[in-house]
């Protein structure tokens, strides 16, 4: 899609939010499932989606004959779980501001025990964020904390909208970037990182979903016919280029990285994936910004060397 256009959740990169909620949906319904979102199936049926989406473990079965929804709900449950668990755990440690990059029909704004306090932004297209707030309002659902929406698009001056909106850079943030990078052209990531660094203050967090083998995951879904799949082709929205790892940039900025094979993650679990998942090598990468260290002419005033 080209600078200034806009998508909702059943046009271009859109539709790919709306595939996201239909796994989540097909998650929810299985009795073991590793998340409970309430609202995914509404979402789906309350959108005239170009193919059918399956919202329950059978509809995903029937839906393709060879297992590749059930694959794709498997890892979505894994994902989003670990990312779940990331925002308690930024919660637990008094971090009351979270930003969702991209956040599509996400609804941990919603779905998790936010501290009263904690201001939640999302960021995604406008109509994207519309729809979604719709479907929302008519199940009644209600933020746990200060949900705070902001329209806008990841390509162009993002950090205004979000100032805008409230966003207090003094105050240290937990970030996320999940299923957001394939979608930016080179350029918009590189600026994304170096946008979430200047507001990033020290105590910060991100939390990011990088994919080491695009060309595979891309050679996957035509194998298994995205267009008839998803409705989309995703050969057109994403973006093949070389780029730096995640993990590499974070580290150049100054950030402490973690990083974590989605596999294990899975694993962790019992929920192993499949060969063609293993083989898109997604890791999801976890840093902080440290604590500001004391700048050494200040130090130098303190501690005096010995003469
Ligand atoms: C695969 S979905 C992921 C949504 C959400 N993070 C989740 O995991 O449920 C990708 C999302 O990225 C959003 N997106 C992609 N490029 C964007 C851009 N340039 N500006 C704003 N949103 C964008 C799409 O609108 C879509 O909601």
């Amino acid at each position: 899609m080209s600078k200034g256009q806009q998508w909702d959740v059943v046009s271009g990169v859109g539709i790919t939010a709306l595939a996201v909620a239909a796994a989540r949906a097909v998650e929810t319904g299985r009795p073991d499932a590793l998340i409970e979102d309430p609202y995914a199936r509404g979402f789906v049926g309350a959108a005239r989606a170009p193919v059918k989406l399956p919202t329950t473990p059978a509809e995903a079965e029937a839906a393709d004959g060879r297992g590749y929804w059930a694959q794709v709900s498997t890892y979505i449950a894994v994902r989003t779980r670990a990312f779940d668990d990331y925002f308690r755990q930024a919660a637990e440690a008094g971090v009351t501001q979270a930003v969702l990059l991209a956040s599509g029909l996400d609804t941990r704004a919603f779905r998790l025990p936010w501290p009263e306090r904690t201001v939640v932004y999302e960021i995604d297209q406008p109509l994207v964020l519309d729809f979604k707030l719709t479907v929302l309002r008519e199940h009644g659902a209600t933020a746990g904390g200060v949900h705070r929406p902001v329209g806008a698009d990841l390509r162009e001056d993002w950090p205004a909208a979000l100032e805008a909106a409230g966003f207090d850079r003094a105050r240290p943030t937990a970030w996320l970037a999940e299923g957001l990078l394939p979608y930016l052209p080179s350029e918009a990531e590189e600026s994304l990182f170096h946008e979430i660094h200047r507001l990033s203050a020290p105590g910060s967090r991100l939390a990011v979903e990088a994919i080491g083998n695009i060309p595979g995951a891309l050679a996957d879904t035509a194998a298994n016919g995205s267009v008839r799949t998803l409705g989309v082709d995703l050969a057109d929205l994403i973006h093949t280029g070389q780029r730096p790892a995640p993990a590499d940039r974070l580290t150049n900025l100054g950030w402490n990285v973690r990083t974590v094979p989605a596999t294990e993650t899975a694993a962790e679990h019992g929920r192993p994936l499949s060969p063609a998942f293993v083989e898109r090598d997604a890791r999801y990468v976890f840093a902080d910004r440290p604590p500001r260290a004391i700048a050494s002419s200040a130090m130098s005033s303190v501690i005096r060397p010995p003469v």
